[in-house]
C-alpha cells in the first residue's frame, strides 16, 4: 500500500520548484520590456531647456492667457493669494520632475476654474508655453504640440 505523504510530499516539492522558478522565469520575460524601458528613458532625455516652443507660440498664449486666466492669475501670473503663483519657485516646486504632459493635463481639467476643457487643445498647448517664456525657458525652432503622448517625453527639470 502506498504511503500517502510521499505523494503529498512529492506534489509539495513540485510546488516548491515551480515557485522558486519563477522569479527567474519573470525575469526571462521582463526582458523585452527592460529595453523597451530605456527606450523611454532615453524618449524622456528632452527637457524644457531644449527650446521646445516658440516666442510665435507664447505670443498667441499670452493673449489667451490674459482673456481666460488673469482674472485670477493676474497679468504678472503671480496668483491673488487664491490662485496661486504660476512662475518662479511656485512652478518649479510645482512641476519639476514632471513631464509637460503631466501640467498640460492638469490646466486642462481644471482650468479655467468654472470652465475646464474649454479652450481647444492648441490654446492649452500656447499658454504652457507661454508659462515656460515666463519662467525663463528659452524659446527654439518648434511649436510645443498638444499632443499628450509628445508631450509626455518633455521633463520639466529646474536647472539645464
Ligand atoms: C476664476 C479664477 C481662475 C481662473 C479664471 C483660472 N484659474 Fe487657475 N486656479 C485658480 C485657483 C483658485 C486655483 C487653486 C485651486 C485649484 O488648483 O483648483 C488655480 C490653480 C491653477 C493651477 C495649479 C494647478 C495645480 O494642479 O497645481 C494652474 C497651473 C492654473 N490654475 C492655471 C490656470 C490657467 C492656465 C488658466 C487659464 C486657462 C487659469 N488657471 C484660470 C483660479 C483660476
Amino acid at each position: 500500500m502506498r504511503n500517502p505523504s510521499i505523494g503529498q510530499s512529492r506534489r509539495l516539492f513540485a510546488a516548491f520548484l515551480l515557485a522558486s522558478l519563477c522569479p527567474f522565469v519573470a525575469s526571462l520575460a521582463t526582458i523585452p520590456d527592460s529595453s523597451a524601458f530605456t527606450a523611454t528613458v532615453f524618449a524622456q532625455d528632452q527637457t524644457i531647456w531644449d527650446g521646445v516652443y516658440t516666442d510665435e507660440q507664447a505670443g498667441r498664449g499670452q493673449r489667451t492667457y490674459e482673456q481666460e486666466c488673469a482674472a485670477c492669475h493676474l497679468d504678472d501670473l503671480m496668483g491673488d493669494g487664491i490662485a496661486p503663483s504660476l512662475v518662479g519657485s511656485s512652478f518649479f516646486f510645482r512641476w519639476s520632475d514632471l513631464s509637460i504632459s503631466d501640467m498640460y493635463t492638469a490646466i486642462r481639467t481644471t482650468m479655467p476654474q468654472g470652465a475646464p476643457a474649454s479652450l481647444s487643445p492648441s490654446g492649452y498647448a500656447d499658454i504652457s508655453a507661454y508659462l515656460l517664456q515666463k519662467n525663463n525657458v528659452p524659446a527654439g525652432d518648434t511649436e510645443l504640440p498638444s499632443d499628450t503622448d509628445d508631450l509626455e517625453a518633455i521633463m520639466i527639470t529646474e536647472a539645464q
